[in-house]
């Protein structure tokens, strides 16, 4: 392992203001962890906590994504969807020689490991179904699926410890302490994951090498 393992540290956490990532804020605040929100709203934070500090910018902006990143141990990339924020997020890792990186991404996205599976193929079809008939399976819908696949892509051939949680369905159910992690046709994996079961998965990686360089899928 590569990457500091101490039981205090600084992560830093890109899309902070969102649900699930509002969990994993007071989770990690609760463990003892510092917390760099980076929000393109801070105003929609609802924690205050003096270890958590926020910083406001876009995906695109270099100078505050560099601020965020300087002096963290831990990278985690909630927002998933913009390509080149990624990029710039991995470029001031080097910069200041951050290794870890965990990145939200979909159960969409295939991975090697992963085997046949009737059950998600027969899920995710009839989910793009329903889009269709809602009229969503449209441009904007496939530009963020192009958008998660190119940042997979820019994750993979990172040099970084970087780890890619696939997940999808998620839900406000509470947190089960068993989320379940591993890969597509294994028959342990559920279609449905809780925020609060995300947010845990996404800290356990903070201090946890299992998956490094690695893209497990998870549900609750
Ligand atoms: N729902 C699912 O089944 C599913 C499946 C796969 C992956 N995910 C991912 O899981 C994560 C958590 O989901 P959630 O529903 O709890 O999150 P959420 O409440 O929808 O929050 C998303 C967060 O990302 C930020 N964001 C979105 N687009 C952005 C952009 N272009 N630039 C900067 N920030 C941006 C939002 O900022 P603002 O508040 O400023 O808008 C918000 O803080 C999300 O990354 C989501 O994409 C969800």
């Amino acid at each position: 392992m590569t990457f500091k393992k101490t039981n205090k540290m600084t992560i830093t956490i890109f899309g902070a203001t969102g649900r699930m990532q509002h969990l994993l804020v007071q989770q990690a605040l609760d463990t003892g962890h510092k917390v760099i929100g980076y929000a393109r709203t801070p105003s929609k934070m609802t924690i205050q906590h003096p270890n958590l500090t926020l910083i406001k910018g876009t995906m695109l902006d270099k100078t505050a994504i560099e601020a965020a990143i300087e002096g963290s141990d831990v990278v985690i990339e909630t927002v998933g969807c913009v390509s080149e924020g990624t990029k710039l997020i991995i470029q001031a890792m080097k910069k200041f020689k951050v290794k870890r990186l965990v990145v939200v991404s979909t159960s969409n996205a295939k991975d090697s490991k992963d085997l046949p599976d009737k059950k998600f193929a027969l899920l995710l079809g009839m989910t793009r179904g329903v889009l269709k008939l809602l009229g969503l399976f449209n441009r904007q819908y496939r530009n963020a699926v192009s958008e998660l696949r190119k940042i997979a892509e820019i994750v993979r051939n990172s040099d970084l410890d970087w780890t890619l949680v696939r997940v999808a369905g998620l839900n406000n159910k509470a947190r089960s302490n068993h989320v379940k992690s591993g890969y597509l046709g294994q028959g342990r994996l559920s279609f449905t994951t809780s925020r609060a079961d995300m947010a845990d998965f996404l800290l356990q990686q903070v201090t946890d090498s299992t998956y490094i360089k690695q893209a497990p899928a998870i549900s609750s």
